[in-house]
């Protein structure tokens, strides 16, 4: 093989042609540059895996380096490194395997949204199925998936398929509608991986009328959150008497993960179910909810720290409340945009909200 394979323009050139574009003319501001300069590391990215790709194809053709070293040195970071802390989750094993057992039977044409490694849908062809298509946004995870079905005989009733759920086509990749859609597709804030479009889609287009959708609910709990160490994991404003501030425009827009109990803290309410979602019939559109809760001590509210708990169908739930310290899933931290000094009995009122996969808070008063 000749040449490049992927022929990515210099990061340079690219510098320079961006500092010259109309993105350049709005540089004369600070956030204006802000942008631009994320364009440009935007760039240096591309490049440097254009780059990657490049070596690898090379040294595929010099034949010096082995193959599973070239996938590692490609790869590693092409696959969040959360699979392994998931997939050592006993308790989250075992709760879908007993879910998955109890509600697929024999004969049924199954859907895994998410095959991750394919864990699911095997536990379904062990359940009966006559039919999983396994379905992975990921092409390289799909892969995984497919060689550890293969590995373990299951390749005559999975077929995975190297697309998103809401890709797949009742005909073309599904034979009919399926009979049992299973997945996990969820993060510390329920809502993070994308499970309220994906099963909007998924029991519009591909599940049967009457077919078993798992999960089929799940509730959001929260409580008032004292913690000055866990709001710094997002913003920070002062360092050895400098005013480092600026670097807040890159904070994490909405929830982000914590893991409650490692860090210094004050619950400054009661916890309270913040929403409930059902899967199988409600609207699943993004929204708000105004929550009242009272402060059961003097202090300040950095924040809403939060958690679900997940009907998987069959009497079966996962949860990731605080005192759960060994499920993988952290809790969710939802920041204020100031804290806010309460005292005990007071009502801290605010909208609970859930748009484009993240949960925030709104109107705090
Ligand atoms: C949390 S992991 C779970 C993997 C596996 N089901 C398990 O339980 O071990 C979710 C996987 O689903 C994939 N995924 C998320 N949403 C998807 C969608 N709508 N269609 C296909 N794959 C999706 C992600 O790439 C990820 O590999």
């Amino acid at each position: 093989m000749q040449g490049k394979v992927v022929d990515f323009p210099g990061t340079a050139e690219i510098i320079r042609e961006l500092a010259d574009s109309p993105v350049g003319d709005r540089a004369l501001s600070g956030p204006g540059r802000l942008l631009l300069a994320s364009l440009q590391a935007s760039a240096a990215e591309i490049a440097r895996i254009s780059a990657n790709i490049n070596e690898t194809v090379a040294a595929v053709v010099d034949a010096t380096t082995p193959t599973s070293q070239l996938v590692g040195n490609l790869a590693r970071d092409l696959i969040p490194r959360w699979h392994f802390a998931m997939l050592n989750d006993i308790e989250r094993n075992g709760a879908l395997a007993t879910a998955v057992e109890r509600q697929v039977k024999p004969g049924d044409h199954v859907l895994d949204i998410g095959a991750g490694t394919g864990l699911l849908a095997m536990m379904a062809a062990n359940a009966g199925a006559a039919k999983v298509i396994s379905c992975e946004a990921n092409p390289l995870m799909a892969e995984i998936a497919t060689q550890v079905v293969a590995a373990h005989g299951l390749s005559d009733v999975i077929t995975v398929v190297a697309k998103r759920s809401d890709e797949l086509v009742v005909g073309r990749d599904l034979e009919r509608p399926v009979d049992v859609i299973v997945s996990e597709i969820v993060d510390c804030g329920l809502i993070g991986e994308g499970i309220m479009p994906t099963m909007r889609h998924a029991r519009e287009h591909l599940l049967a009328p009457g077919g078993i959708l798992m999960p089929p609910s799940a509730r959001i709990h929260g409580a008032l959150l004292q913690s000055p160490v866990i709001a710094g994991l997002n913003e920070v404003h002062n360092a050895c008497g400098f005013d480092i501030g600026v670097l807040n425009t890159l904070s994490t827009v909405g929830h982000f993960p914590v893991r409650l109990h490692t860090w210094p803290h004050t619950l400054l309410s009661e916890a309270t179910e913040l929403v409930t979602f059902d899967f199988v019939h409600g609207s699943l559109d993004d929204g708000s909810t105004p929550v009242a809760l009272t402060a059961t001590a003097d202090g300040t509210v950095h924040g809403v720290v939060a958690w679900f708990d997940m009907d998987l169908g069959a009497g079966v739930v996962l949860r990731n409340a605080p005192d759960n310290k060994s499920s993988h899933w952290m809790q969710a931290m939802i920041p204020l945009a100031e804290p806010i000094e309460v005292v005990a009995g007071q009502p801290v009122k605010f909208d609970f909200v859930w748009e484009s996969g993240r949960l925030s808070v709104s109107s705090v008063s």
